[in-house]
């Protein structure tokens, strides 16, 4: 499947624009694996023939089928033990005792992928929280890619996905086992939507968060972009909210958007309130 070094450089470029993606050049082989089934679907038999496709008359639905092709789309649940074990024990008691008037939680998995993350948090707020029961809860997840984003919803998982990060006392207790594939319970689901959006692109209507989980996918993302996205979050995240980021990743670029805070052996971010 594999095309010249032009034509990659080609579809690199269209990764960019349409999510931001930063694809290196070493992983040209990437591209080769990915892009086969959309080029079969598009009628052609090779990568040339799709870029050939796609320069034209660009259409839109087959660039944005290569970006989607191109995302990284790993993850697990309760990946990074110790930013969980952070969310239970500071930032949300902090959150649940200030909203205690209200009754009221939003939470954004900005990168959700296949949904494991999200549903990570909905289980730690069911088994640690028993007290929000009867409070108006949601863990809103979103992700550029559809296929991810349909995958999420259906709050199925394989073995190996179960297997990966989740304690056996939380499959027992907060999943139902389908033949080969465990499906999320319906006490936890209906915690969680999940919904296609594109942080490099003007976002939808969404609710005012109380705590984002931005986690494992600026990393992807030029310079540029990541203080687009920053400034998209910035929006979106409630005055006194909270904002996480993968252990790899830091708000260097934005810091007079946020300010870094630390407990608990991990790095959280306040939003700055401009005055
Ligand atoms: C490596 S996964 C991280 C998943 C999860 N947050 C975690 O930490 O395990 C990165 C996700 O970001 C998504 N993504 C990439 N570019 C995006 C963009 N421009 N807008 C929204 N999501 C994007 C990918 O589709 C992918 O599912």
């Amino acid at each position: 499947m594999a095309c010249s070094e032009a034509d990659y450089a080609y579809l690199r470029e269209v990764v960019r624009l349409q999510s931001a993606n930063l694809i290196d050049p070493s992983r040209n082989a990437l591209f080769d694996t990915r892009l086969a089934p959309v080029a079969r679907l598009a009628g052609v038999s090779n990568l040339e023939g799709l870029v050939s496709l796609l320069k034209e008359d660009r259409p839109a639905h087959l660039q944005r089928a290569v970006a989607e092709a191109m995302t990284i789309n790993e993850t697990s649940f309760f990946r990074d033990p110790k930013t969980f074990a952070m969310l239970s024990e500071e930032i949300l008691p902090r959150l649940i005792e200030e909203r205690a008037g209200a009754k009221r939680l939003r939470i954004w998995s900005a990168a959700s992928s296949t949904g494991q993350e999200a549903y990570s948090v909905a289980m730690t707020l069911a088994e640690k929280f028993p007290g929000l029961a009867g409070w108006d809860v949601k863990v809103v997840g979103t992700d550029i890619s559809r296929q991810v984003v349909e995958y999420a919803k259906s709050a199925r998982y394989r073995r190996l996905e179960v297997n990966r990060g989740l304690p056996a006392r939380m499959l027992v207790k907060y999943f139902e086992r389908h033949e080969e594939e465990w499906e999320v319970c319906a006490r936890v689901r209906q915690m969680c939507e999940f919904h296609v959006v594109n942080l490099c692109a003007p976002l939808p209507k969404l609710p005012v968060f109380d705590l984002v989980l931005l986690r494992n996918v600026l990393l992807y993302f030029p310079q540029q972009d990541r203080r687009t996205v920053f400034g998209q979050v910035h929006q979106q995240v409630a005055r006194d909210g909270y904002l996480m980021l993968g252990n790899a990743e830091q708000a260097e670029d934005s810091t007079n958007l946020f300010e870094v805070e630390f407990a608990a052996q991990c790095y959280y971010y306040r939003p700055v309130v401009k005055r």
